[in-house]
């Protein structure tokens, strides 16, 4: 049988290799879909024992700024995508001379800087926060004028999970929080006292066409993502709206390949993009369990060409992150709790703050509880009171 007859101009046919950048759990959970699929998966990590090298079929180690290191990487894959976006520029289009990279390069770079992504979604006619950049000290004074107390100063690059930002709440913080964020420029931005986070999962096929899952709300703990709610109990006009930028912002990049946006809902309904991740998201680990087709499926079929389905859920869900060596103590009563639906991603070390894995439960379409049944839903996962604002 030749596999490539009938499918789209450009897709790979079974066996081709798909080449990831990164070596996490999106890595993993991408190169499990891509295996269901009939697809090879070749990681680029340092680590050689990592999530995502556990379950691919190959992998080249080494740093993803040697050219040499990246040469025999494309060497070994069909196409390129990233679940990493650290990548420097010049590794980037060094990739991108050797193999389809989805999505493209310019993307990344654009959601590698905050300024850059603040304008693009801003020139798309997307709503934002109030910001301001700021190159230097001097700057920094004009944005507490325009922007009021208190605001959000944050590193234009390599910030997560919180890292590389503050809140500013009066001026005697401005020297020492201008000193200890780096690099420079920073992007000062007004506190939002949002109601609620919701992000939406967005992806583009090579042909153009674009799918979106329903939008979720995200509880953070300590900076790092804890819950997820899906749907998001917001009204039906924020959900469809919600939607719609997330597909208005993949529409603009010209994406191929996957794409989470996270956004606030304002005090007085109205939605603000925080940000753009141009890759498989820990907000979108629900639809693993509570979609036909999960955000790691389409991933892997927007990079490889394939059609894409719709985004459509079958259940309503709750994610619970797995996070440090605490909610792991917890491992022994989540296997035995019926309903919890488990995934783990292989590191060896829990430690404080490292994202170890995730629970999804599920409920029938409609039926997503409210504090309280979630809570209960949870089981052993519910230790710490941590729903109460859920
Ligand atoms: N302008 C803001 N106003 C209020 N809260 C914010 C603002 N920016 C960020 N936050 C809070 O901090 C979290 C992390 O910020 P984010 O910009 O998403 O950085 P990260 O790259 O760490 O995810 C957000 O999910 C939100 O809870
Ligand atoms: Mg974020």
């Amino acid at each position: 049988m030749d596999a490539e007859q009938g499918l789209p101009p450009g897709a790979l046919p079974p066996g081709s290799v798909i080449g990831i950048v990164g070596g996490g759990q999106l890595g993993r959970m991408s190169a499990m879909a891509a295996a269901r699929l009939g697809y090879r998966t070749h990681i680029l990590t340092h680590e050689a024992e990592g999530p995502a090298a556990q379950v691919a079929s190959g992998v080249t180690l080494g740093a993803h700024d040697d050219p040499a290191v990246l040469r025999r990487f494309a060497d070994a894959v069909d196409v390129v995508t990233f679940e990493f976006e650290n990548i420097s520029a010049d590794g980037l289009e060094l990739l991108a001379s050797l193999k389809p990279v989805r999505p493209d390069g310019a993307i990344l770079r654009i959601s590698q800087d905050r300024l850059a992504e603040k304008r693009f979604i801003e020139a798309a006619g997307v709503p934002v926060a109030p910001w301001h950049a700021v190159e230097d000290r001097a700057a920094l004074d004009v944005a507490v004028g325009t922007l009021g107390l208190p605001f959000v100063l944050k590193t234009t690059r390599l910030g997560y999970d919180g890292k590389g930002q503050r809140v500013i709440r009066s001026p005697d913080e401005l020297d020492a929080a201008f000193d200890a964020l780096a690099p420079h420029p920073l992007v000062a931005e007004a506190f939002i006292d949002f109601a609620c986070e919701l992000s939406v999962m967005v992806a583009r096929g090579l042909d153009g066409g674009a799918v979106a899952y329903d939008a979720v709300q995200n509880h953070h703990r300590d900076h790092i993502l804890n819950l997820t709610l899906a749907p998001a109990p917001v009204t039906p006009g924020i959900a469809a709206e919600a939607r719609a930028l997330a597909l208005r912002i993949a529409e603009a990049l010209s994406l191929v390949g996957l794409l989470g946006v996270e956004m606030f809902v304002a005090a007085d309904g109205r939605l603000l993009v925080n940000e753009i991740a141009p890759r498989p998201h820990n907000s979108g680990h629900w639809t693993m369990d509570a979609c036909p087709v999960s955000q790691f499926e389409m991933h892997v079929r927007a990079v490889a060409g394939l059609p894409l389905p719709p985004a459509v859920r079958h259940s309503d869900a709750v994610m619970k992150n797995l996070v440090g060596p605490g909610e792991m103590a917890l491992w022994p009563q989540i296997v035995a709790t019926p309903g919890l639906l488990p995934h783990l991603y292989g590191k060896q070390e829990a430690r404080p703050g490292r994202k170890m894995g995730h629970v999804n439960r599920l409920f029938p379409r409609g039926a997503l509880p409210g504090a309280f049944g979630i809570a209960a839903a949870l089981g052993p996962l519910a230790h710490d009171g941590s729903f109460s604002e859920a």
